[in-house]
């Protein structure tokens, strides 16, 4: 069995556990800190340090990342320290972790691959979107199966200068302490453009609030079917290990 430790850093906090990369299943409970304010590298380093420690873990590591990510390198920071862009993210935090090899990517890729291969999305062809609701909107786009990185669907205006994240996300819920009904048609008017856009065959939901799709699924009234994603919020850390898995150091 191919244990790897999957590491999910999000804009509130940085959650670990140690995954079964060929079930796709978490074989520990979660370890979830909270992420420092301000979020700088070395902040966030010092928790994933301490993630590290608590499973006494050496080898590889995979990492969800809540920016545009290419060769480890962040390009954007939304919910994250602006210090973060073009910071090599692997480097940063795997900075006294001398038994790790670190594997960074984007964090609603990472889930939404844990979340096509061996959840809702398994076998689905056609184009699937991928969206994870939590501080920021994630999104993760695929045809026949094959991810198209770095989309960043939760940065799309919808009008008048509204960015989706901004007016959708779990965030703007929670700060205008809009009711599930509220947020669900706003959220539904945010897929409005990804219907719009995109044409998809299937519009799965992620993160955090995905687990609510009861209390908002009433509002939801596009024409593409959309369903919660069954790993849920552990999707994060079982792509992170995922990704770790498929790359040499
Ligand atoms: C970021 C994305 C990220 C999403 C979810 C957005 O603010 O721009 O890169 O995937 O939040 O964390």
């Amino acid at each position: 069995m191919s244990q790897i430790l999957g590491i999910d850093v999000g804009g509130s906090g940085i959650k670990g556990a140690l995954v079964d990369v060929e079930t796709g299943e978490m074989i520990t409970p979660r370890f979830r800190l909270d992420m420092p304010q301000p979020s700088t590298p070395a902040a966030a380093a010092d928790i994933v340090q301490q993630i590290v420690k608590h499973f006494n873990y050496k080898g590889k590591i995979g990492i969800g990342f809540p920016a545009v990510v290419k060769q480890n390198v962040a390009k954007t920071a939304a919910n994250i320290d602006k210090s973060w862009i073009d910071t090599n993210v692997a480097t940063a935090l795997g900075s006294g972790l001398n038994d790790c090899q670190l594997f960074v990517a984007n964090d609603a890729d990472i889930a939404g691959v844990a979340e096509m291969q061996h959840g809702r999305g398994k076998g689905v062809m056609g184009t699937v979107v991928f969206i994870t609701i939590g501080t920021g909107l994630g999104s993760a786009l695929f045809r026949d199966g094959k991810l198209i990185p770095n989309t960043e669907f939760g940065h799309i205006r919808l009008k008048e200068g509204i960015v989706g994240e901004r007016y959708a996300s779990s965030s703007a819920r929670e700060k205008e302490a809009l009711s599930w009904k509220k947020w669900g048609k706003r959220f539904n008017n945010y897929l409005e453009f990804i219907e719009l856009y995109l044409q998809p065959d299937l519009i799965l939901l992620g993160g955090g609030s995905s687990k609510y799709f009861e209390e908002f699924k009433s509002k939801i009234t596009i024409q593409t079917p959309v369903e919660p994603a069954i790993l849920q919020n552990g999707a994060g850390i079982v792509g992170a290990a995922m990704y770790a898995a498929t790359l040499n150091s």
